[in-house]
């Protein structure tokens, strides 16, 4: 058990959108403080990109502490590991002098994400065909349902090598029926993957950890790092267009062992539009012109597969029920240089047309195109911020934006974006860390 104590303060960083928020950019720098950052959900789905001193770095895996000396990064068991990946992620930090492995620690817990998985994953997507869901492609769902179904081959599994293979042979007995039965495609080697498990248990031997034991000896503030977005939590997001994990920070504890106590604060990360990857409602969604300027300023290109991400107008009517979900009590805005040079900023307050089937909700995503979001329209402030650094230095128009989605959503907007780099951060009048 994680037992609280006086020294150590634990907060959730949260998306709260449909992923993409800039989550890694507020874990990086908010890991300066930190002696452990742990992920505890989702997979390799999540590009999680930090930028210090122009270099850039795009994490999928592995937490967003790795770059700072003295923090543990903990893959946590709610984490679905692709083998392939996690090599491939240490591999690249390592080439450019970051020193990774001594850095890292992977629950033996974690169910494993395996080319059974992928292969799947593409069979499922390209049967639906136009209703598919737009996945990353990653195999993450597949490796959800073996995790739930029990059939799971996890870290812990791979050191005992006969019976590692023994049950690798039996999940891919099982997936290879259904995938060349019921999909029509190639069947996967059962072979190769043997074999990539038993490299794989020279790697992982000396990060596999139990991670509620290492997390209980941990002194100092524990960062609970989110992937994807509250929009994506396949329990509250828009289903069935979401991932295959609990993104909320609920989801903290079970991915990672923490006790309901254990979190003191979730912050929550939100961008100061709307973007979305892959297929699924998206009310305030723009095809026009201001569409084309916030996915070209925004640079919205996803960073795990480099598809074009949608863009629209920030959604305050969805955000309000996600934050009461997660019991978000301050927020990080997100990417307001983009909205720069706007000459009108919209925010969505409420829908009209709302359809209430159901569990009725002030956010129903079964709705799809049905609702028409109600904008309320600010003036902009046609000024570049991303050299300011301070409050009082932004523009009067900035501020009135600030100021009115902070009277909106309810909860303090402690930080303002203004630029991917580490440091291109505005405090606003509360302390940032
Ligand atoms: P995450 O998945 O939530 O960590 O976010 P991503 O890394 O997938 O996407 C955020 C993108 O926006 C990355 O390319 C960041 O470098 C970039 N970014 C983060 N914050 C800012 C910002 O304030 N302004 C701008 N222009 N870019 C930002
Ligand atoms: P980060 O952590 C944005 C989306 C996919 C798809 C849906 C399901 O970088 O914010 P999956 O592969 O998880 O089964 O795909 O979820 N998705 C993301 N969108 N950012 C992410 O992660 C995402 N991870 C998954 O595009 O719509
Ligand atoms: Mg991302």
């Amino acid at each position: 058990m994680i037992v609280t104590s006086t020294t150590r303060k634990s907060t959730a960083v949260i998306g709260l959108q449909w992923g993409d928020e800039g989550k890694g950019k507020i874990v990086d720098l908010l890991s300066s403080q930190a002696s452990a950052v742990v992920r505890f959900q989702g997979g390799h789905n999540a590009g999680h990109t930090l930028v210090v001193e122009g270099v850039k770095t795009i994490l999928h895996l592995i937490p967003s502490g790795i770059l700072r000396e003295g923090v543990m990064n903990v893959i946590g068991n709610g984490v679905v590991v692709s083998p392939d990946a996690l090599r491939t992620e240490l591999e690249v930090l390592e080439s450019r002098g970051i020193p990774a492995r001594s850095r890292l620690k992977v629950s033996t817990e974690c169910p494993l994400v395996l080319s059974c998985h992928i292969a799947l994953d593409h069979a499922r997507e390209k049967k639906v065909g136009v209703t598919k869901i737009g996945t990353t492609g990653r195999g993450i769902g597949p490796a959800y349902e073996d995790k739930v179904a029990r059939r799971a081959v996890r870290v812990g599994d791979v050191f005992d090598t006969q019976s590692c293979r023994e049950r690798v042979a039996e999940l891919y007995d099982y997936h290879n029926f259904v995938l060349t039965k019921y999909f029509g495609v190639d069947p996967v080697d059962v072979h190769a993957t043997q074999e990539e498990l038993a490299q794989f248990a020279e790697l992982v031997r000396p990060l596999a950890c139990d991670s509620v034991e290492l997390l209980s000896n941990v002194n100092g503030t524990i960062l609970f790092e989110g992937a994807q977005g509250s929009l994506l939590d396949v329990d509250f997001g828009t289903y069935p267009f979401v991932t295959s994990s609990n993104t909320i920070a609920g989801a903290a504890m079970t991915g990672a062992g923490a006790s309901p106590f254990e979190i003191d604060e979730v912050i929550g990360v939100v961008k100061a539009y709307t973007t979305r990857v892959g297929a699924g409602p998206f009310p305030t969604e723009l095809h026009d012109q201001d569409g084309e300027s916030l996915a070209q300023r925004g640079q919205e290109f996803g960073s795990t597969t480099g598809r074009p991400r949608r863009c629209g107008w920030l959604d305050v009517q969805a955000l309000r029920r996600v934050i009461q979900i997660n019991g978000v009590s301050r927020l990080y805005l997100m990417k307001f240089d983009v909205l720069d040079t706007f000459k009108e900023v919209k925010i969505c307050v409420d829908y009209e047309n709302e359809i209430t089937t159901g569990s009725a909700t002030s956010y129903d995503p079964s709705c799809f195109g049905a609702v028409q979001p109600v904008y309320e329209c600010l003036t902009g402030w046609e000024e570049d911020t991303t050299s300011i650094r301070s409050y009082v230095e932004l523009p009067r128009n900035a501020k009135r934006y600030i100021e009115r989605l902070q009277e909106l959503l309810g909860v303090e907007i402690t930080g303002i974006s203004v630029g991917a780099s580490r440091d291109a951060i505005v405090k606003s009048n509360q302390a940032l860390t």
